[in-house]
């Protein structure tokens, strides 16, 4: 978007699930580069909101509900109060933390919806579902378990069967079980309404196309979603918990989550704009309410329904197609609005090697990193930018933590200033003293100075949030490198006049440094700030050598960070240790053993080595890969559920063992002839299972 033409901006970050507390992966994936964007913008005084909130409708919600023995309102209520703390409490500084159980956004979800009607967007169509008698009521995909066709896992769900990894409808389940009543579910027919997105595709191709300089790994999913086709997709449900469908003809359901959850931004904005007193943070009061602060009002349609209005999606990239198809498809219906400028998503965070899991405890949890690491905010913001998991899945270790608080924060930037300030109130009473004469080696340093604000501007506005926090590392090290050069405790003993400059030159450093590591650390900023005596400084008077007058008298030296030492790294790997342990220690459960079976069955399988020879995804699906395997018999093909383990590129030439007289079966379209073998962990990790020593293809095991 031609920067000139942009007035304000509407930044929104994914509304989190309330069905659990949020972790390290949800902040490094949305709310964290969210949060630096949201307030770089502020401090170069541009007109932001910050829009977010709770997504509370939907089948996880009832789940939840289902499984705590609660209602799913109470289940909303929790989580949105202990999400909502976790946010607040990690500086995620959003204009408003909304909520999608509120009459606000029931309306304005109901209205949306109800435009789409009026314009005939919807098609309508029956289809037969599954229904509980006993219950009375359909059954959402999850609702219903049953036998997987594929690896015969009888606890196989509607939509997937998590032992094999296999997308399922719940039609394909063998022996499907209702999980309200234990009833066999019957089919009955029901209607319901679709956005027929494949008209949309032409428009949808073209909005995407223009916008080349999107993240390739956000580019591509859409272009690959494009590619497959788009399928009618519907927009209503069957379902007692969420946005009622405004129609007469509609009891009993209600919007799709993925309808109604993107409408929440708008209805957000709303709200702030509106100031109804709800349960909602508000970074200015420092409180869950709105103030009326006559400044705030606002119009919300101008950020949503302008050209001069530049809209950004922060999400994690499980988000990529509702985001970049499906709500702009809805957008594009309705006709008024303005269509998001990036999408910014994230790839995944993992946790010592390991996918982060809410249910198997592999997690760091915001509130238990709090009581543990008190006041600690900035260290985990700091260490989840340096490590975000920008083009690829990246890895959080507490090792990694460690090293980068110790020899990062600590060593380079902490100890920039500390230095300065100390020697400050050492030769000069903590007074700013006068710049004297100027040096080559100083002027060098300012002008080198100069460059950082617009380098790192241009990293922030690209969405380079690492590369923007790494810039800002070099400017403490600049710092540090100009006292080792100087040696201003050398000079004091000859020169005083010169060490004034020097150190006039180094509180300009950290007075920048203040200012620009304040979108990264807000709290770093505000210990800056009182160190320094120093506050009001936006992003237009970095670079500049004028923060601190002569004569100012800066505070007293704290210190921002201190060191981590290994006990406590140690604690943190026990602890994990444990939940790893008490994982393995419920294989049989997560793993059942199965009966036994006769030696002829055994015999039965034609079990060999193989080769992998070519590995592609099979589109529009996230665990499958199609594989080429050369049996030794022959070359085939096989559709194997490890795509969430393996990259392609990685394991054509890998020796594996499959199971060659399976019968073929159709997959996603492909004929796959054939199992490979993998072993899977209680944690659902899975590995090949291979010769140890290279072996000739067509080798029998037995
Ligand atoms: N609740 C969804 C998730 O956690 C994200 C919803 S984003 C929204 O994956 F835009 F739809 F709200
Ligand atoms: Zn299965």
């Amino acid at each position: 978007m031609d920067n000139s033409k942009i007035k304000r901006y509407t930044v929104t970050a994914a509304l989190p699930y309330t069905n659990g507390p949020v972790h390290i992966g949800h902040l490094a994936g949305v709310y964290i580069p969210a949060d630096i964007y949201a307030r770089f913008l502020r401090s170069n005084k541009r007109d932001v909101k910050f829009i977010c909130g709770s997504d509370e409708n939907g089948v996880p919600i009832t789940l939840k509900a289902k499984r705590e023995g609660i209602t799913p309102q109470e289940v909303v209520d929790k989580y949105h109060k202990i999400i909502g703390d976790s946010f607040k409490e990690f500086g995620i500084s959003f204009d408003i933390y909304h909520r999608t159980s509120s009459l606000t956004h029931h309306q304005t979800a109901a209205d949306f919806f109800e435009t789409l009607y009026d314009k005939g967007v919807f098609t309508e169509e029956v289809t037969e579902q599954y229904y509980d008698a006993t219950a009375k009521q359909f059954l959402a995909d999850r609702y219903i378990t049953g036998t997987c066709p594929n690896c015969g896992n009888e606890n196989a769900y509607g939509d997937q069967c998590e032992n094999c990894g296999t997308t399922l409808n719940a039609t394909d389940l063998i022996n499907p079980k209702s999980t309200l009543s234990g009833d066999k579910p019957i089919l009955k027919e029901t209607k319901n309404w679709f956005l027929p997105l494949d008209k949309y595709e032409n428009r949808l191709r073209e909005y995407i196309e223009s916008h080349k300089e999107w993240r390739p790994n956000v580019y591509g999913q859409c272009q690959s979603w494009l590619n497959a086709g788009l399928q009618p997709r519907a927009m209503t449900r069957d379902l007692d918990w969420g946005v009622h469908v405004p129609l007469r003809d509609a009891a009993g359901k209600v919007l799709y989550v993925w309808f109604d959850a993107p409408i929440g931004y708008i209805s957000a904005t709303k709200e702030l704009c509106n100031y109804a007193k709800l349960d909602v943070w508000n970074p200015k009061a420092e409180e869950y309410y709105i103030s009326n602060f006559e400044s705030d009002k606002c119009d919300w349609e101008e950020y949503w329904k302008s050209d001069e209005t530049k809209l950004v999606h922060f999400i994690g990239k499980d988000n990529i197609v509702f985001h970049c198809i499906i709500f702009p498809a809805m957008l594009m219906a309705h006709g008024d609005y303005t269509l998001a400028d990036n999408v910014p998503a994230n790839e995944f965070l993992n946790l010592e090697g390991q996918k982060i899991s809410t249910s198997k405890n592999w997690a760091v949890w915001l509130n238990e990193y709090l009581r543990e690491f008190e006041g600690k905010q900035d260290v985990l913001r700091y260490v989840l930018t340096a490590t975000a998991p920008e083009t690829k899945d990246n890895d959080f270790t507490w090792k990694d933590f460690q090293a980068r608080n110790n020899n990062e924060l600590v060593a380079v930037f902490g100890n920039f200033i500390n230095r300065v300030v100390v020697l400050t109130h050492k030769y000069f009473n903590g007074i700013v003293p006068t710049m004297m004469e100027i040096t080559p080696v100083d002027q060098a340093v300012i002008d080198e100075l100069a460059t950082y604000p617009e380098k790192i501007s241009a990293s922030i506005e690209n969405y380079r949030f690492r590369e923007a926090l790494s810039e800002v590392m070099n400017v403490a090290r600049l710092g540090n490198k100009y006292l080792a050069e100087t040696e201003p405790w050398k000079v004091i003993k000859t020169d005083e006049d010169r060490v004034r400059t020097i150190l006039n030159i180094s509180l300009q450093i950290a007075a920048n440094l203040q200012i620009l590591i304040e979108p990264f650390l807000p709290f770093t900023e505000e210990r800056l700030m009182k160190m320094l005596k120093n506050g009001g400084h936006t992003w237009d008077a970095a670079g500049g050598i004028n923060l601190l007058k002569r004569g100012h008298e800066i505070g007293e030296a704290v210190l921002l960070f201190e060191k981590i030492e290994d006990a406590e790294i140690e604690f943190q790997i026990e602890k994990l240790n444990k939940s790893k342990a008490s994982n393995a220690a419920s294989i049989a459960e997560a793993l059942p053993v199965k009966e036994n079976i006769q030696f002829d069955d055994f015999t039965a399988m034609d079990i060999r080595v193989a080769t992998i020879v070519a590995a592609e995804k099979v589109p529009k699906t996230k665990k499958l890969l199609k594989l080429t395997v050369n049996t030794g018999i022959d070359e085939r093909t096989v559709v194997s559920g490890i795509a969430e383990h393996y990259q392609p590129e990685d394991i054509v030439g890998k020796q594996v063992s499959i199971i060659v007289n399976l019968a073929p079966r159709e997959i996603k379209g492909i004929l796959s002839q054939g199992m490979i073998l993998m072993a899977e962990n209680a944690a659902g990790k899975l590995t090949f299972v291979s010769p140890v020593d290279k072996f000739g293809e067509g080798s029998v095991i037995r």
